[in-house]
């Protein structure tokens, strides 16, 4: 299956999307990660997104799309994925949607997470991720069992700098501008499940599973 799970930023889709990429046994492709790791690694890429994303702007559709249309085309995303954080305008949708089938492939649904705003802020503000695994923890809602390290690698754990109050009030503008028209576009196409974000994390997990089981079984 292709899934794409969609959101404002702090909805928590990156969280469920590492649930399920383990219950479902699917790949997370998440193009903010991917940014970050070409950062990591000082490529063209990665400088280039870094100077979009302190802004709390939107790396060119060029860029983005061509990123993610190479990693979809390693073997492990043969029979599926997840996608967390792309699509996020029509542009890239309408890109994945082609790429995919001029290999006979489709989107089969795509999940809106919706969490009112100043929960998505309280969300950002107390977010900590682990620098290796990408993991998400927060100081609250999920703090890992030793300060400052990850749970499951023992990696260290850091503050998005796009995490800051000024830019996560762009990022959710740009959200409404530009990602909110995407929602249409698969509601059209009879693929968008919509969840309730603003549950506890398994909660929401519990939901996405039984309204995918659900559309499976029709
Ligand atoms: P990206 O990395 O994709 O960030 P985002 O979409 O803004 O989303 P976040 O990662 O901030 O939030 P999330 O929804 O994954 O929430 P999470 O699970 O971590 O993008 C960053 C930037 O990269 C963009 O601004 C842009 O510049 C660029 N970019 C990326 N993709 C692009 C694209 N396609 N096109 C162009 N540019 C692109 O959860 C948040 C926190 O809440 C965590 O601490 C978590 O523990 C906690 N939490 C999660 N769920 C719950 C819950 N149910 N209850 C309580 N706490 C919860």
């Amino acid at each position: 299956m292709y899934i794409i799970m969609l959101g404002a930023p702090g909805a928590g889709k990156g969280t469920q999307a590492d649930i399920l990429s383990q219950e479902m046994n699917l790949p997370h492709i998440a193009s903010g990660d991917l940014f970050r790791q070409a950062l990591e690694k000082r490529t063209d890429v990665g400088l280039l997104a870094k100077s979009h994303m302190d802004k709390g702007e939107l790396v060119p559709d060029e860029i983005t799309i061509k990123m993610i249309l190479e990693r979809i085309d390693q073997p492990d995303c043969a029979s599926g994925c997840l996608f967390d954080g792309f699509p996020r305008t029509l542009q890239q949708a309408k890109a994945l949607d082609k790429a995919l089938k001029e290999q006979g492939r489709t989107i089969d649904k795509a999940i809106y997470i919706e969490v009112p705003d100043e929960e998505l802020v309280k969300r950002l503000s107390g977010r900590w991720l682990c620098r290796t695994c990408q993991t998400p923890y927060h100081i609250t809602n999920s703090p890992p069992k030793t300060p400052g390290k990850c749970d499951r690698c023992g990696g260290e754990l850091y503050q998005r700098s796009d995490d800051r109050e000024e830019t996560v009030k762009e990022r959710l503008n740009v959200f409404l501008a530009q990602t909110v028209p995407i929602l249409d576009y698969y509601e059209k196409q009879g693929k968008l499940i919509r969840v309730n974000g603003n549950l506890e994390m398994q909660g929401v997990a519990r939901q996405i599973i039984s309204a995918l089981t659900a559309s499976m079984s029709h």
